[in-house]
């Protein structure tokens, strides 16, 4: 039998992926947007989203120059959001210290923002040919079967064990070719094949030495996550109605949708009629309470109770810079998180307002 690494590369030749819309380039931009993207999102999800990115920030210098709503605008939908936050911060890096070149050096790729080691091996292997290894969370999941490695891989003694056998495993002798369709190919693999549930093993190329497989165990693997119990919260969104406008304010630079545009929100169970007109300088009387949304975050499960308000009179201070009117329509249309995209949805189509 050949080694692993030359029978997934001659099974990605046959079965892998070989026309997405990041594929067939070795512009590392084009590929760095892509592997960011792909980071916490499926193929699927991103395909859109990457077109649409591509076009209106086509090279690294157009996207550092862009400002950081317009950017979180085309991100807007995908989640993470400081994925976006540390490509744009990353290409104005790239102008500034590498004359506006991405740098083809593997440790100078992982000294810029939001790129780790297995994006970075990614990178320098689908742009610049190295052999570098790549270790994401679908690779992680066929190691640990084919290997059969217990224990969360997301822990850093069994990380770093499956780190070891990613780095064995790299091809030996590789042409320019060779590297890109292993690489692709474990990512294929993971996503087609080796997938959590219902692997497909009998199409598998690696089935003859999976050790998960000859012990019938492969879905035992990988060992899932110890669980905690995550914390929930519950707030209420206001949403202040003059018209057909809404009042969004702008969000902090850092936390959860760190500088998107979102409503203002305070904990649920406040009597909304005192807030009102003390924290926003808006006398408006609580009309249509929305159905509750629930988001689930990494660390924590958000309950959104969203609320309208009709605007019956309007202080000065509501149009500061970081708090905007705007009309339903071109609100869904900004840098705003999927939630309140859902809730602006949900207004306009009750025609109420
Ligand atoms: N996931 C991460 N990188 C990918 C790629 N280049 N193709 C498909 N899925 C991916
Ligand atoms: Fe994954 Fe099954 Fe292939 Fe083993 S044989 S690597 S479990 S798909």
């Amino acid at each position: 039998m050949t080694d692993f690494a030359s029978r997934l590369i001659v099974w990605q030749k046959q079965y892998g992926r070989h026309n997405l819309p990041w594929q067939n380039t070795t512009d590392p931009y084009a590929i760095w947007v892509s592997e960011i993207m792909l980071q916490q999102t499926q193929v699927s999800a991103v395909i859109g989203y990457y077109s649409k990115f591509m076009v209106r920030f086509p090279t690294i210098a157009a996207l550092a120059s862009a400002t950081q709503d317009d950017v979180l605008q085309h991100w807007s939908g995908l989640g993470y959001y400081s994925r976006a936050r540390n490509l744009h911060n990353a290409a104005q890096t790239i102008m500034d210290e590498h004359s506006g070149q991405f740098p083809q050096d593997f440790d100078t790729i992982q000294t810029l923002s939001g790129i780790g080691r297995s994006t970075a091996a990614a990178i320098a292997s689908f742009s610049f040919n190295q052999v570098q290894t790549i270790l994401d969370g679908n690779v992680k999941r066929v190691l640990a079967r084919h290997f059969f490695v217990e224990g969360w891989p997301g822990a850093p003694k069994i990380e770093k064990e499956l780190w070891v056998l990613a780095e064995k495993l790299l091809p030996k002798q590789t042409t320019n070719k060779s590297i890109v369709a292993y690489t692709q190919g474990l990512m294929d693999l993971g996503a087609t094949i080796c997938t959590r549930s219902n692997p497909k093993c009998s199409k598998c190329p690696l089935n003859g030495t999976c050790e998960a497989y000859k012990q019938q165990r492969v879905h035992a693997l990988p060992t899932p996550k110890p669980r905690k119990v995550v914390p929930e919260k519950n707030i209420t969104m206001l949403i202040f109605l003059r018209g057909n406008q809404v009042m969004l304010e702008k969000r902090p630079p850092t936390g959860i949708w760190g500088g998107l545009w979102s409503f203002p929100e305070v904990e649920t169970n406040h009597q909304v009629e005192s807030i009102v007109l003390n924290q926003f300088g808006i006398i408006a009387k609580a009309s249509i309470t929305l159905p509750i949304l629930s988001h689930t975050f990494t660390h924590f499960k958000l309950h959104i109770q969203p609320q309208t308000l009709e605007v019956l009179k309007l202080d000065t201070k509501v149009s500061e810079p970081g708090k905007m009117w705007i009309a339903v329509e071109d609100a869904i249309d900004a840098a705003i998180p999927a939630p309140i995209r859902k809730i602006l949805n949900l207004l306009q189509n009750k025609n109420s307002i």
